[in-house]
Order: structure tokens, then C-alpha cells, then sequence
């Protein structure tokens, strides 16, 4: 029942945490997870401790309902040491590079502007999903991975799926695998076309770098390994729909932000960290102390589960000031340090497990939200705006309805 059991306590959602050390008074508290003893911590000090490989190694740590909806099995999160080193610097080339993120930028901004046109005449579009279909068709295509216009909706669908089923015993669970293994099947059939040179994928593209890409034994990825590590390109990039989503969560509740976010690239990318910050997405980060260990006063047994407490984290009165404010004027000429902002892990991208598409999410997220706040529609007051904690991931129950300002009223 180990399974059922990580799942029941990952559906308490997002205070599951923070409660815990509530109670407990520290910045460590005991508990158990799927039937192992759990250590959850949280801060800067504990991030530091958990990206110490000494520490807290990432194989076998991650629950199989976990792997099977949002990572993908035998993915680069799963992996210690050299061959992590390895599998992640074909992440770092294709990701990292400016001019990379630059041309991303600008396929979907420019998919953005297209799709707008078309939604100021529905009566209505959900911003979640609409915005998801034009990330979901730009980074395919920016990935090498050719994709047409008609299938890029039920593309999205699948990838949105697989971001919204990975903490659920029910039916969004099973829709997540269902995706998964369509996706999977699909990229392999395509990696495996490249190698054949059947398909052309442009040079530098994820597609070509990934089918390329030889891991620490020397040997190509397996064809279904290749296309894990390809949706783990495509899938995130698409959850960003998820922040823009928050984003326009925030532009209805503090409207008073609208116009300086259209106008002020500045802002706008302080605005991109602020609804990292604020909004709950990733809830915690985890892996297994190799030996015996000690943090904040807490004995962490050999194999028990460490747990950085991310959305606690970002939401710390000692490092944030008045936590459950929105208030993206905070990051304006703030330098983030390496562990204190931390809703896509910490420490450094090149050699540990933080994200390595943060840079992609920021200038995302920092192009679109301004996009959105010029756009002209309305957030009308009938629908359910409610982000539940206990779900995860949360997102606004409605997704964020958007009208032409004439349709409603
Ligand atoms: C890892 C969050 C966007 C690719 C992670 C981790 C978190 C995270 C919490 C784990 C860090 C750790 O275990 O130490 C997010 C959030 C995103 C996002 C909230 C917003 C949508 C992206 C994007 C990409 C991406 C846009 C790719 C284009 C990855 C990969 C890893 C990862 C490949 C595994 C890194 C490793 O294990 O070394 N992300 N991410 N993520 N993310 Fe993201």
C-alpha cells in the first residue's frame, strides 16, 4: 500500500508541510511518507543541505504514480552523480542557451498575438486552456518536433493531463497515464525516424540533440527514454500556462497592476517571479539520505525520504516580508540568491536538480503576462476564481474565464 499511502498524504496538498513544522516549532519535522520515515525542512540552510549529494540522492525516491504521469521513468530527475552530470548537460544546451530562449520568446508571443485575434471573437475562451494550446504548439515546434495546427489541441490536452494528474488516486490520474503512454509512443516513433534520417530535426533543436544525445555508458537513449527526456522539454514549457493562469488570477484581484505590467518590461519580469513566489505550484522537492544524517536538530535515518518544503518556503516571514501579500514591486532591483526563491528547486541548474528551465519560465511568463494584461477582455465576476490548497497542482477552478468586455452584464 506504500503507493496509495505517498498519494493520500500528497492529496493533503500544500500546508501538509508547513502545518507539520507549524506544530512541531522548527524549521525540520519527522513524519512519515508511504510508509517511510520523512524528514520535512525548509529555508535556505535546508535547501543547501538537500543539493548536497552527501546528503540526499535522487534514485529510487520518486513514488511510481510519479513517474508515470509528470516525469516519465528512468527521467533525469531520478538520477545520481556522474550519470545525472551526464544526461543533464544535454538539458543545460538546449535550454540555457539565450539565443535559444530568445527564439522560443518569440514563437509564442508571436503564436500569442495570433490566437488572441481569434479569441476576442468567442464568447468566451479559458485562459489555462487556450494559453496552454499556444505554448504547446510553440515549443514543439521550437523543439524540431513537427506538429500541425489541427493536432495541437489534443496535444495540449495530453500534456496539460499529465501536469494535472500526478497527485491524484482518481480519474485525472489514469487520464494523465493514458496521456503519457500516447505522447511517449508518438516521440519515440519520431526519434526513431531522425535516427534513420527518415526526419530532418534543425541542428540545436531539442529533437536533435536528445536523438543524439549519448549517456554516461555511451550507448543512444533507448527510443522511449528519448522521448521522456523530449516531453520533459515540451510538458514544463506548457505548465507555464499554469503561471499565466495566476497571472490573470492577479490581474483581477489588484487590477491596479494592469497597466504597468503591459507597459514596463521591468516590472513584468518582476511580476514573473512574484506569481512564482506567491502562487502554489510545485508543493515539495524530495530525496533519500544515503546514511545517516543530522539537519536542524533532526537524526534523518539512512533511506528515510528528505523533503524540501518549497511552497513553505516561499512563503517564509523571515525571508519575505508580509509572505501573503502579492506584491511583485518586492523583486524590483532584489538579487535572488541561489536558495531563497525556490518554486523550481535551488542551488545551481548545470550541476544539481534545479530547473533547468527557469530562465525559460521567467522570460515566458514575463512576455505573456503583459500580452494578457493589453489584451481586451474581461475577467467577468461569474465564475469561480477559488484556488484550493489541497489540490495539486492547484490552479483557479475555472481556469480563468475570459469575455470581450460587450459579451457580458
Ligand atoms: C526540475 C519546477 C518549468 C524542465 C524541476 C524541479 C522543479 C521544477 C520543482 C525539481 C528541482 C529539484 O528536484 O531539485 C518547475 C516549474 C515550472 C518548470 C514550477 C513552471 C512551469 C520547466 C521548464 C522546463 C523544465 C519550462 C523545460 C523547458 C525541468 C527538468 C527538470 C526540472 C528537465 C529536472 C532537472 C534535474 O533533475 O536535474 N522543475 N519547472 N521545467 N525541470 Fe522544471
Amino acid at each position: 500500500m506504500r503507493l496509495e499511502n505517498s498519494l493520500a498524504l500528497l492529496a493533503k496538498g500544500y500546508a501538509w508541510l508547513p502545518d507539520l513544522r507549524r506544530a512541531s516549532g522548527g524549521r525540520a519535522v519527522g513524519t512519515r511518507l508511504g510508509g517511510l520515515p520523512a524528514v520535512g525542512i525548509e529555508g535556505p540552510e535546508a535547501a543547501r543541505f538537500l543539493y548536497d549529494e552527501d546528503h540526499v540522492r535522487r534514485s529510487h525516491a520518486l513514488p511510481e504514480p510519479v513517474q508515470g504521469t509528470l516525469f516519465g521513468k528512468g527521467a533525469v530527475h531520478t538520477l545520481d552523480g556522474e550519470a545525472h552530470r551526464v544526461r543533464k548537460a544535454m538539458f543545460v544546451q538546449v535550454l540555457m542557451d539565450p539565443a535559444g530562449i530568445d527564439a522560443l520568446v518569440g514563437r509564442t508571443t508571436a503564436a500569442w498575438d495570433d490566437a488572441a485575434r481569434e479569441w476576442v471573437t468567442r464568447p468566451q475562451v479559458v485562459l489555462l486552456d487556450a494559453s496552454s494550446e499556444v505554448i504547446a504548439g510553440a515549443v514543439t515546434r521550437w523543439a524540431g518536433v513537427p506538429v500541425s495546427d489541427a493536432e495541437v489541441p489534443a496535444l495540449a490536452a495530453d500534456l496539460r493531463a499529465m501536469v494535472d494528474g500526478f497527485a491524484t488516486a482518481g480519474p485525472r490520474h489514469w487520464r494523465a497515464r493514458r496521456a503519457r503512454g500516447r505522447r511517449e509512443r508518438w516521440l519515440a516513433g519520431i526519434v526513431e525516424r531522425v535516427r534513420s534520417g527518415e526526419l530532418d530535426a534543425p541542428p540545436g533543436s531539442a529533437l536533435r540533440v536528445v536523438a543524439a544525445h549519448r549517456d554516461l555508458d555511451g550507448g543512444l537513449l533507448d527510443p522511449r527514454l528519448a522521448a521522456v527526456e523530449l516531453l520533459n522539454v515540451i510538458r514544463p514549457t506548457t505548465a507555464v500556462a499554469w503561471f499565466t493562469a495566476f497571472s490573470g488570477h492577479a490581474l483581477a484581484r489588484w487590477p491596479e497592476y494592469r497597466e504597468r505590467l503591459a507597459a514596463d518590461p521591468a516590472f513584468a519580469e518582476a511580476w514573473a517571479h512574484e506569481v512564482r513566489r506567491f502562487y502554489p505550484f510545485a508543493p515539495f522537492i524530495g530525496g533519500r539520505a544515503p546514511r545517516r544524517v543530522e539537519f536542524g536538530g533532526q537524526t534523518i535515518p539512512r533511506n528515510a525520504m528528505v523533503l524540501l518544503d518549497l511552497y513553505g518556503q516561499n512563503h517564509d516571514a523571515q525571508l519575505w516580508e508580509d509572505p501573503y501579500a502579492f506584491r511583485p514591486e518586492r523583486f524590483l532591483g532584489r538579487e535572488i540568491g541561489a536558495y531563497d526563491l525556490v518554486p523550481q528547486g535551488g542551488g545551481d541548474p548545470r550541476t544539481g536538480h534545479r530547473c533547468p528551465g527557469e530562465q525559460i519560465t521567467v522570460a515566458l511568463l514575463a512576455a505573456l503576462a503583459p500580452c494578457l494584461a493589453r489584451l481586451p477582455l474581461d475577467v467577468p465576476a461569474d465564475q469561480d476564481l477559488t484556488i484550493s490548497l489541497r489540490r495539486i497542482p492547484a490552479r483557479p477552478a475555472s481556469g480563468v474565464v475570459l469575455r470581450p468586455a460587450a459579451a457580458h452584464g
